[in-house]
This record gives C-alpha cells, structure tokens and sequence, in this order.
C-alpha cells in the first residue's frame, strides 16, 4: 500500500513541477514513507532521515539550494511529535490519510512556518481529493479500494495508524481501473489492509462486496488479469470463494493470513478463528480452485507461545502446503493490546531458533511447489526486461518471477511458456514454439 501511496503523491505532486529523481542527493524534496509494522521498519525512519540530513547539508554547501524533508506514512502517524522533537530539522510529518493535503502543507512550508504536522483523519476521505491523472504506467498495478481494519488483532498497529475501515465506491475504483488500462495495464491488484471486509456502494447504491466489485471489473475491457491482497480469513465469504472458480481472470493466489497453529495463541492475538475453521476455508477454496496457490503470514513468539504451540503452527503449514510466506518474530508494538503481556515475552534467542525452522520449512515448500510446475506449460505476463542479454522477466498466475529469452517487443503479453526449472525464488521457462503471444 506504501508502494500505492507513494505513486499518488507522485500524481499531486506533479502538476506543482516535480518530477521523480534517481539522484536524492539532487532532489528538492524528499519524502520518506514509513512504514510502522514492525519495530525494525520503524527504527529505520531515523536512520534513513540521518542520511537524508547528511545529503541536504551537502546540498547546500555546494550551492545547489535547499532539500525540503517530509516523514509520510504509519510511523508518522504514530510518532509524529517525536519525529518533530527528535528531527528537528523535518520539515513536514504528515500521516497515511493526509497526503491529499500536500500542495496546501509545501505552501505553508514555503512560507517559512516552521514545522508541519498532520496526523488527523480528515472527515472527507483523501481520495475524493486525489487528482485524476494517474501516471503509474505499470503493465502490473495496484489500485486501493479498502483502507483501515476493525479487526484489532492483539499485535497489530493498523488500526491504529490506517484508522477504521473505509470501503471506496465501485464507480469511483471502476474509473481509476479504466484510467490505469487506458495507461496500459493489463493485472490490478486490489489492495486493502483488510480487502475481502470490502463493502463499498456498489453501481445499484447499496452495500457491495469484495466479490461483487470483482465481477464488476472482471468486464472490462484490457483487463488481463485481477488479484487481491490481504485478505482475512473471517471475511472469505461462499461467494468470494465461488469467484475463484467463476472469474477467468482472477488469478489462482491468494494470500491468506493465519499468524499461528494454535488455538491458544489464535484467541489471545484475537483472530477470532480456530486453525480448523481456517483449514476448513482453504479446503472449500481448493474445491472451487484446486490449482489455488496459497500465501500466508506467520507471527512465532508471540507472548505466551509454548513450544508445543509452535509445533501447531508447523503442523498447519505441513497440512495447507504454501507456495509462498511471510514470517516474522512478534515485535512489541506500543499501544497495542500483546504489549502489555509483559511476563509472557518470549525470550529473542527462542524466538530466532523458532523462526529459523518455520522458514526452513516454508522455505523447502515453496521449493517443492516451484520444482512442480517443470515440463509444464503457464502463462505468462511479460513484464520487463532481465540482466541478461535477451531475458524477460515475467510473472506466472501463482505469482512466480518466470525468467526466459525473448524479444523486448514481447513485454505486455501474456505468453504460454515451458517451464524448465523450478528454483527457490523464480521459475526458468521457454516462449513454447510455434505460439503467438496473446495480442496485447
Ligand atoms: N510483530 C510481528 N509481526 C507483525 N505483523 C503485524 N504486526 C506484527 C508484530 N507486532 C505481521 C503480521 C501481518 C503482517 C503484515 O505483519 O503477520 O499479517
Ligand atoms: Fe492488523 Fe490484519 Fe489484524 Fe487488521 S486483520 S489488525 S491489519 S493483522
């Protein structure tokens, strides 16, 4: 979603006469979107804005004028009066739903009025305000149409920092995917902390679902391909299951969080499921999608977690079989519920010991599902050029990079292609003989 956010300041921003640089030491403005998920993520604002200080004092002593600095995103939102005390050479602190506001917050700046901050969550949501002309050119891209979560699992600041749940309309997302094919896009992902709670005004006027905006976009024209992400297995309703069966261009992946394997640990990090009842929704989206590529997250370590709890959570995975994950050792977030469990830390070398097994495991099956797809034929998006002379890199409906020879002028087709090899992070194919490539 930062990825999504950054290209939309980019989008207000440019009407003002900025454009992106490679170069920041050159730039006039530079703008770090935070991310506060994690305490590492977080840390690392202020270690990023002591290099940046570094680069606009540089900047100035060779005469080439001034750097404005800005801290966007969930860390600002969170610390944003720290920020102010602690870099107080930041010129600008503004929060994940107050971007819109950026032309008004530079004229302030301009005007010599000291620092900036704005965390609040403004009434009107910012994406009434955002302007129209989207410069994201991507053949793959990211549209948000769900922002915020009431989920309030234990360990988790998004509640927090993105605010409630918000639902944009689907005339309003229908626009912004019509711009987005017109710039030559050919696969949206929907973004959403929380995508499939998705409850927007629907063309009708009443409440529509995640799966009814998918069927809405699965029409138009140019649209390739559709994904989702994230997604909360409470919310994975019979009818959104059913478009994984119904919807030819909604592709077969999905990442589906579960944290943990034990029933324990689900109910104190406040899931509100049991691993049977998610394992119940993989088996139904397997029946209505048998080639279901599965995604997950994991949190080991979390306060209280035995080792026997931990065994459940390698027990779940044995049993769904990932294509690929996310895992992390819990990291106390301030504010949130699991921060204050204080005499149920685990200790940070169990925590280690304990993540470094889960990945092995995940690791060996994302290996194994990779290995499964060679001598078979998929299609493939053709996205960008490789390293290597001749080399495209691609990407599969299960989400793998897919590496193979071609010709640049292929980029922008979905082609059918052979796969050779099954590695740990990508898949190596060849353009199948005698196929055209899907006319783009
Ligand atoms: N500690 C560790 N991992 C976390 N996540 C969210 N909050 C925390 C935390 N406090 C992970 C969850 C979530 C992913 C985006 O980040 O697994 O799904
Ligand atoms: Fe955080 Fe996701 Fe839980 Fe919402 S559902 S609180 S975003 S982990």
């Amino acid at each position: 979603m930062n990825v999504y956010d950054s290209a939309r300041m980019v989008d207000i921003l440019s009407p003002l006469g900025y454009t992106l640089t490679d170069q920041p030491k050159n730039a006039d403005m530079a703008i770090l979107n935070t991310c506060h998920i994690r305490e590492k993520a977080s840390e690392k604002t202020f270690s990023e804005l002591g290099r940046l200080r570094n680069m606009r004092k540089a900047k100035q002593e060779a005469n080439k004028g001034d750097m404005m600095i800005a801290v966007a995103g969930c860390v600002a939102q969170a610390e944003g009066a720290e920020i102010m005390k602690r870099a107080s050479f930041v010129n600008m602190v503004f929060g994940p739903q107050s971007y819109h506001k950026l032309p008004e917050m530079l004229a302030e700046a301009a005007r010599g009025q000291g620092q900036i901050l704005e965390t609040d969550f403004p009434v009107e949501p910012k994406f009434d305000h955002l302007p129209d002309e989207a410069i994201d050119k991507n053949l793959s891209a990211f549209l948000t149409v769900q922002e915020g979560c009431d989920k309030f699992c234990a360990f988790c600041v998004v509640p927090y920092t993105r605010g409630a749940e918000f639902s944009r309309s689907i005339s309003d997302i229908v626009v912004e995917a019509k711009r987005m094919l017109a710039a030559g896009t050919k696969e949206i992902t929907l973004l959403g902390q929380n995508v499939n709670a998705y409850h927007g005004v629907g063309m009708d006027g009443q409440s529509a679902s995640l799966a009814r905006l998918i069927y809405e976009l699965a029409d138009l024209d140019g649209l390739k391909r559709l994904r989702y992400t994230t997604s909360h297995p409470l919310e994975m309703t019979e009818e959104l299951c059913k478009a994984h069966r119904d919807v030819d261009i909604l592709m077969p992946y999905l990442h589906l969080p579960v944290q943990a394997g034990s029933d324990k640990i689900l109910d104190a990090m406040n899931r509100r499921h049991t691993s049977a009842e998610y394992l119940q929704i993989i088996e139904k989206l397997r029946s209505y999608r048998p080639d279901l590529a599965l995604s997950g997250d994991f949190i080991v370590g979390f306060p209280g977690e035995t080792e026997s709890d931990f065994e459940d959570t390698l027990s779940l995975v044995r049993e769904v079989e990932y294509a690929q994950a996310y895992s992390f050792k819990y990291s106390p977030r301030p504010g949130t519920p699991a921060a204050a469990l204080d005499g149920q830390m685990i200790p940070e070398n169990i925590k280690s010991e304990r993540l470094a097994r889960l990945q092995t495991l995940l690791n060996e099956q994302q290996l194994n599902f990779n290995k499964s797809f060679e001598g078979k034929e998929i299609s493939v998006l053709l996205e960008r050029e490789g390293k290597k002379e001749g080399q495209l890199i691609g990407r599969s409906p299960y989400m793998q990079s897919v590496y193979l020879q071609s010709q640049p002028h292929r980029i922008g087709r979905i082609a059918k292609v052979v796969i050779e090899e099954g590695n740990a992070n990508s898949l190596r194919g060849k353009l199948k003989p005698g196929t055209v490539a899907d006319a783009a």
